[in-house]
């Protein structure tokens, strides 16, 4: 079996940081969302992969490389536009060949792995396999349908009525039979060619397709949201580490990683929370669910519930909370200007002042 991970599409949703950065590779404590699909993957027992890339194409190959580094043999098959899930199957066909794969999306965060899932479809004669699990807003996802035997009766993707609140999470295991559906369907209103109307046409031309219910915790890391909720879960399993540097007026609780070089003075880590290499954290409160990348520095300033990229500072400020702060960002109090808010931001951010 092969693996086809798709790393490709806009990130539109996780503007501005998508404007100069693959939303596959934003950091979930610390680590691209992509690296926990392809150890998922490999995991799994499967080591060829290929990789479907957009836009971002050499910041994926950096990132990943030849795959050696995960224990994978990886192929990158470059996608001219995003033209849908459905036509990076299409593109794939040399390199998938006539084997049955797994096609993982590249922004989805699955907790627990896919062995099980792998292991279900090798055993059950299915041509296709979907994995389905309740959300609050089905409307924003393929949404199946299942009649009285757990049998799929409809599938539709992002219906503006949607007519249960089972999404069709992003990982699919399908036999070669899906070429010839990729290449039956034409392009939804939004222009794509979708993965379920490929899977509706297998269901309607009699092919088996299996529906497999997701276990454990899931998200399309989409949204700000949830990727401060992916945050959250993978922090709170996060083994205690502490490699840098902390002094004797700092105080450590809970489940807290700081990362070789970093230095910590005259600060309250309360985890779960991770602080990269050589960051500096200074006279500071960092509270829970909070990453902190590498070079960064957090001076006189209290954040929470937060995610920070590499190189950015925060001096000064607080609280920050529910936060994605991009690379090389700098946030500091205005001194000397009392009750103003001093802003340069990049095209599509977003930002939410305390009065
Ligand atoms: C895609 C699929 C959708 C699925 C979702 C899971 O949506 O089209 O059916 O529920 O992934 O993440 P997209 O993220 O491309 O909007």
């Amino acid at each position: 079996m092969k693996a086809l991970v798709l790393a490709g599409g806009k990130g539109t949703r996780l503007r501005p940081l998508t404007h100069t950065s693959a939303k596959q590779l934003v950091p979930v404590a610390n680590k691209p969302v992509l690296y926990y699909g392809l150890e998922a993957i490999r995991e799994a027992g499967i080591t060829d992969v290929g990789i479907v890339v957009g836009d971002t194409a050499q910041e994926v190959r950096e990132a990943v490389g030849d795959g050696s580094a995960f224990g994978l043999d990886v192929t990158y098959i470059p996608q001219e536009a995003p033209l849908g899930l459905a036509h990076c199957v299409l593109i794939a066909r040399e390199f998938l060949g006539d084997e049955p794969f797994v096609m993982y999306l590249g922004d989805n965060f699955l907790v627990g792995g896919i062995a099980d899932l792998v292991n279900a479809f090798r055993g059950g004669g299915h041509d296709a396999q979907i994995m389905l699990t309740r959300v609050a807003e089905p409307q924003f996802y393929g949404v199946a349908e299942l009649g009285r035997n757990g049998e799929i009766v409809g599938l539709e993707e992002k219906p503006a009525h949607p007519r249960s609140d089972l999404a069709i999470v992003g990982v699919y295991i399908f036999s070669p039979v899906i070429h010839e559906a990729v290449r039956a369907i034409t392009p939804s209103a939004r222009g794509e060619l979708e993965i379920t109307d490929a899977v509706k046409w297998l269901i309607d031309h009699g092919y088996r397709v299996h529906s497999h219910p997701v276990d454990g915790y899931w998200k399309d890391t989409g949204r700000l949201q949830d990727m401060l909720e992916c945050n959250r879960i993978v922090l709170e399993r996060v083994e205690p580490d502490i490699r840098g540097g902390v002094d004797g007026l700092s105080e450590i609780i809970g489940r807290v990683v700081v990362e070789r070089g970093a230095v910590v003075e005259n600060s309250i880590l309360r985890g779960p929370i991770v602080v990269g290499a050589d960051t500096k954290i200074i006279s500071s409160y960092v509270g829970p669910f909070t990453s902190i990348g590498s070079r960064c520095v957090v001076a006189n300033a209290e954040i929470d519930y937060s995610i920070v990229l590499d190189g950015s500072s925060v001096h000064g400020v607080s609280r920050i909370s529910h936060s994605l702060i991009g690379r090389n960002v700098e946030v500091s109090r205005a001194a000397g200007v009392p009750n103003t808010h001093e802003l340069m931001v990049g095209d599509h951010s977003r930002i939410q002042v305390g009065a």
